[in-house]
């Protein structure tokens, strides 16, 4: 039996303020995050949604330097432009927070002490490379060197990007420093470790035996890492970017950008509200992490052992991480400037901050790694969009304009074809549920979609436009249902496409309809007005994409 929860957590992972946010991040994490918490509010579930920037570590440093700003400069320019941005696609985040905010500081440092007063950590003293013409450790993405895995010779000393695994420094073939050319040498440098080695047990526990039915590229990876073996993981840097470690004799280091970021959720839900404690410390919260597959390990090993070892925190139900969106064919890379740019779309694309989401939602990479092409693009728009929904709504109000001025007609008897239809069109509701409770967003948004191929085949079937000189009635009939299939549409595509679903009430003159009345037939009541039918959306000719190739 599946357990019944109060409440829900949605968590979005915190993007990096290093930059803008491009599509493979939206594929992966927001347009689904954004799509399951609107289903569940339109439930009337009681849910908080929560993002904002991730302003520490060395991404944020590394880019000033590029630049020659300061990490301030940095992360105030993409914080706002990511927020706007995501504000502008209609993401319904309760709070976009951010990392670098006091309330955020205090939270990671409480925590941290917390545990350091406890005995949770180990400290260390180690020797790490050092940069003695920089005159600093040579933290993460500071060092760079040849993947031990794959040969990609611009791994990390913290991660190679290219194969995905998780390094560490000493790992890396011909190590060099990313900040000057000088040879590196050692020096000895004292920090705080988490012993996930101790964690072992328990996040065997709840994950390889209490959660089977994660995704298997979440499960299977969480096993593998299990069966590996965990090491203790510093969690403090010799850096001077972050929140500084909270005790005495630590003068020059910060927490781990991947410590103090996850704990961003929390400080992210006290900003929001007072009732914070409710949605972190009840059992009966359902916390979900949506995150990208290169965030696994942190999300299902990391962060949950850090949440275990402070206990007073909930552990998510799920983790439903997505695989890598591509661009025609070729990995997206910031630093070859190969993506699509969330704010460039915007500017270039203005009203069809739909297409993007459906495009993104129908491609999603939730299974295997995905590709986005331009080509796909314009045949989503023109084949499903403009073809299949927008082509049918429209002929449903431009009729009843037509016919009946605007003024919804009554439904008279029902012939067995109508019935069968209004007969698929209610079983849509446990489908589309039974998918986004899955999470499994294509096939919902597939299912969304059906409502608008039943509409527009019962209209074809019927051929009201022909009807109209010999059978009146009938008519009346026919267009009292495509309303009903309208109205029906205005909720089903809410949570995958708020503006067009805004749109569709607005034209039918009509408040937002609530989630359970999936499948109703009395949703427009005959004599009810309609508004101007509009174009729900338009074609793409092959001009505006030549441009973007
Ligand atoms: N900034 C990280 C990334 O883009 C994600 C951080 S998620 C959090 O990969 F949980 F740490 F906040
Ligand atoms: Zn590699």
């Amino acid at each position: 039996m599946a357990k019944e929860f109060k409440r829900y957590l949605v968590t979005s992972a915190l993007p990096y303020a290093n930059g803008p946010v491009h599509i493979g991040h939206l594929a992966g994490v927001y347009i689904p995050s954004d799509i399951y918490t609107r289903y569940l509010r339109r439930r009337g579930r009681d849910v908080l949604s929560i993002c904002g920037s991730d302003e520490h570590g060395v991404a944020i440093t590394i880019k000033a330097r590029k630049e020659g700003v300061s990490p301030k400069e940095i992360i105030d320019r993409y914080h706002n432009l990511i927020k706007r941005s995501f504000e502008r696609l209609g993401m319904s985040f309760d709070i976009y927070s951010r990392t670098s905010s006091p309330v955020h500081a205090q939270t990671a440092s409480d925590f941290f002490r917390k545990l350091y007063a406890e005995g949770k950590f180990i400290e260390k003293t180690s020797e790490q490379y050092y940069d003695e013409e920089a005159q600093q450790f040579l933290a993460d993405r500071y060092i760079v060197g040849t993947c031990p895995h794959c040969q990609n010779e611009k791994a990390y000393g913290d991660q190679c990007e290219k194969c995905g695994s998780t390094l560490s420094p000493d790992e890396l073939i011909a190590p060099h420093s990313a900040l000057s050319g000088s040879p590196l040498v050692k020096r000895e440098t004292k920090h705080w470790y988490l012993p996930l080695d101790k964690y072992e047990g328990f996040l065997r526990e709840w994950i390889l035996e209490g959660h089977k039915e994660w995704r298997p590229n979440v499960y299977g990876q969480c096993k593998s890492w299990l069966d590996l073996g965990l090491q203790p993981r510093a969690v403090s840097r010799d850096l001077d970017w972050g929140i500084p470690v909270p005790v005495e004799g630590a003068e020059g280091k910060v927490l781990y950008v991947w410590f103090d970021a996850p704990i961003g959720y929390i400080s992210a839900t006290k900003e929001l509200t007072p009732d914070w404690e409710r949605y972190w410390k009840d059992s009966g919260t359902k916390m979900v992490h949506f995150i990208g597959k290169d965030n696994i390990v942190f999300h299902c090993i990391v962060f949950p052992s850090m949440l275990k070892a402070h206990g007073e925190y909930i552990l998510p139900e799920n983790v439903p991480a997505n695989e890598f969106l591509n661009l025609e064919g070729d990995k997206i890379s910031t630093s070859r400037n190969w993506a699509v740019w969330l704010h460039e779309y915007l500017d270039e694309f203005p009203g069809k901050e739909d297409v993007l989401r459906y495009v993104l939602c129908a491609n999603a990479p939730e299974s295997k790694d995905n590709d986005f092409t331009w080509k796909d693009f314009q045949a989503r728009n023109n084949n499903e969009l403009v073809a299949v929904l927008g082509n049918f709504v429209n002929r449903a109000l431009v009729l009843t304009q037509k016919y009946y001025g605007g003024e919804v007609p009554a439904c008279g008897s029902l012939t067995d074809y109508d019935r069968g239809t209004l007969a698929e069109l209610q079983a849509v509701k446990a489908t589309l549920e039974q998918n986004i409770e899955n999470y499994r967003f294509r096939e919902a948004l597939k299912e969304a979609m059906n409502v608008a191929r039943i509409g527009n085949k019962y209209l074809a079937d019927c051929e009201p436009w022909k009807l109209v000189k010999t059978d009146p009635e009938r008519v009346k009939t026919i267009l009292n249902i495509a309303l009903q299939i309208t109205a029906n549409l205005s909720i089903v595509v809410e949570p995958f496409m708020p503006f067009t679903a805004a749109k569709l009430l607005a034209m039918l003159r009509l408040e937002p309809l609530d989630w359970e009345r999936i499948g109703a037939t009395d949703l427009v009541a005959a004599g009810h007005r309609i508004g101007t039918p509009e174009l729900l959306f338009e074609k793409i000719e092959d001009d505006v994409i030549q441009a973007q190739l």
